[in-house]
């Protein structure tokens, strides 16, 4: 049984947006019957070029319905380029996380959602394939969507990667060149600069606050609002931070482990060796 953050439920009970619209103006679809998960989105634009009304259909678990049903939400009155920014982590986190082992229900939202905007651009009627050489022959996954979900998700393992697009669930004759690719993806990260310095010297006090809470939001929250869970930095004193934990993670036998190995972890890293983290009950 999944731990489904209220949101999930309530899309997957009360999804928006079911249906097929009259006259499209894109079309996407992605997935198959035959790995249990398929979306077909249609879209119409307004005239300023804004999504007026976008319906999806699927065949899929609680998280395909909720992810589908959010991201028409998200795309509702937004222009084409604004659609295409959204990524799949935005559709997990509207829904306040997804399961690990479900956010391939939001890359296929996101996937579908490029596809009906290619199908309006190109005006064909085409089922989405990603460009790039199939990797993963079991889920016809192909190396483009593999770079795209660990650079998008900031990815580390081959556990993730399927969890994430399902490549490696298979056969598993596929992880050696998913673990390439990982260590290519995070290796053009650091050459670009993406990653953050570590351990600026002399801060002020705002500075060394507005990094913590920066490395927060971006190095820790996601996995946990991926697991239902987030937190939030309650006060910072000295070299002594001050955390709550909310959602799953308030109740989780984990937190303190969490507490130490990621969250302290990562402060000491990126902020200052001597950060200790406390939570605040
Ligand atoms: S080829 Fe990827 S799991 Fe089989």
């Amino acid at each position: 049984m999944w731990d489904y953050a209220e949101k999930v439920k309530e899309h997957f009970l009360n999804p928006r947006n079911v249906g097929e619209v009259e006259n499209p103006d894109g079309v996407g679809e992605v997935g198959s019957l035959a790995c249990g998960d398929a979306l077909k989105l249609t879209f119409k634009l307004d005239d300023e070029g804004k999504i007026e009304d976008v319906k999806f259909q699927t065949f899929g678990c609680a998280s395909a319905i909720a992810s589908s049903s959010a991201l028409t939400e998200l795309i509702k009155g937004k222009t084409l380029e604004e659609a295409e920014s959204i990524t799949n982590r935005d559709i997990a986190d509207f829904l306040g996380g997804l399961p690990d082992e479900k956010m391939h229900c939001s890359v296929m939202g996101k996937e579908a959602l490029e596809a009906a905007i290619e199908n309006y651009r190109t005006g064909e009627t085409v089922t989405h394939e990603m460009e790039g050489d199939v990797v993963c022959t079991c889920f016809g996954i192909t190396d483009h969507e593999i770079e795209e979900v660990v650079r998008d998700n900031n990815l580390e393992t081959v556990e993730q990667v399927t969890n994430y697009c399902k490549a490696g669930g298979g056969c598993g004759g596929c992880t050696g060149e998913i673990e390439k690719i990982i260590q290519r993806v995070r290796g053009e990260k650091k050459e670009s600069g993406e990653q953050k310095p570590k351990r600026p010297k002399n801060l002020t006090n705002i500075q060394k606050i507005q990094l913590i809470q920066e490395i927060i939001n971006e190095q820790v929250r996601p996995s946990l609002k991926a697991d239902g869970g987030d937190l939030d930095l309650i006060d910072v004193v000295g070299d002594d931070v001050i955390v709550a934990f909310r959602g799953m993670c308030a109740n989780c036998k984990m937190a303190e482990l969490t507490l130490t190995d990621v969250v302290q972890a990562k402060l000491r890293e990126y902020v200052s060796e001597d950060i200790n983290v406390y939570e605040k009950k």
